[in-house]
């Protein structure tokens, strides 16, 4: 049992009695102790966008990503291609304010790196600052190695994205899953220079159970999947998707929720007790202090 899983933030906070010695205390995850679990305990990993879901997210997660994936499922875009700087700072500092134990790492958007090293560098070292994460992630394989190796040797750790890239979606046509025995090597060989470079994780989205083992079997650094099977090291899934509040969902997706059915369904009742005035009733009410 990984001493990073066992105690929630809530029993400890709620009862300190409760923490027993066979509860081994958790410790802010590290990256030396994110890498350390590699073949290990497999790696909980789920995205956060707002404080509050990052306080209910870090009593389970080794790791919580600010993903750009918050362009869509928050900001209601049609990609991840619109999300600015500005927009991963300000989810930044939320989740910063939420998290506790998890390693909090936050995506660069598309356009802050791709450029030059220089360019990936002054920008991460501003996501770092302003957010206080403690790494950033980018989509890109071997043509991002000397941007990977730049920051890495800088003092900024970085978590590389491999398979399905939705920043590529047009080049690509699309977010295509890598299905396609002719492009397995290319995915194990951005996966073996992302780690060359310095990442300390890979994020392996979209691709066959085959080449997931494949990947994970190439690299040790951890594997993080999505919609790559349970052959990685760890799973990430989107917050929302997994809770049931997005309605356009990927086959790879468990839902483990129906919040948009429970949102649905509060915001009904609502509705109804105000139009007949049953909402506010006198227990939802002040009373002025010479009525008591
Ligand atoms: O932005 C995001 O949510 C991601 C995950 C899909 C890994 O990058």
């Amino acid at each position: 049992m990984s001493t990073q899983s066992t105690l929630s933030k809530k029993s400890a906070v709620g009862d300190p009695a409760q923490v027993s010695e066979s509860m081994p205390k958790r410790k802010k995850m590290t990256v030396p102790a994110f890498t350390a679990r590699k073949g290990g305990d497999p790696l909980v990993c789920l995205t956060a966008y707002t404080a509050h879901v990052a306080r209910i997210v870090d009593e389970q997660a080794d790791m919580i990503l600010v993903g750009d994936s918050l362009g869509m499922v928050i900001h209601g875009m049609p990609n991840t291609l619109g999300v600015t700087m500005e927009h991963m700072i300000m989810h930044g500092q939320a989740v910063m304010r939420g998290a506790e134990k998890a390693l909090v790492v936050v995506d660069m958007p598309f356009g802050s790196f791709e450029e030059s090293p220089e360019v990936a560098f002054r920008n991460a070292a501003r996501i770092v600052k302003e957010t206080g994460c403690t790494a950033v992630k980018l989509e890109g394989g071997m043509e991002m190695a000397d941007t990977i190796r730049h920051l890495t040797a800088r003092g900024i750790p970085v978590m590389a994205h491999v398979g399905l890239m939705p920043q590529q979606t047009n080049t690509a046509g699309g977010f295509k899953a890598v299905r396609d025995t002719d492009l397995f090597d290319a995915v194990i060989a951005d996966a073996k220079a992302v780690e060359a470079a310095g990442a300390f994780s890979v994020v392996v989205e979209g691709v066959a159970v085959k080449l997931a083992n494949k990947v994970t079997k190439a690299v040790d650094i951890p594997t993080i999947g999505i919609g790559a099977s349970a052959e990685c090291d760890g799973q990430i899934l989107v917050f929302e998707d997994m809770i049931g509040l997005f309605p356009r969902v990927p086959t790879f997706v468990k839902r483990y929720g129906n919040m948009e059915d429970m949102m649905r369904d509060a915001v009904e009742r609502y509705a109804g007790e105000v139009r007949r005035r049953e909402f506010p009733n006198e227990k939802y009410t002040y009373k002025a202090k010479t009525d008591e």
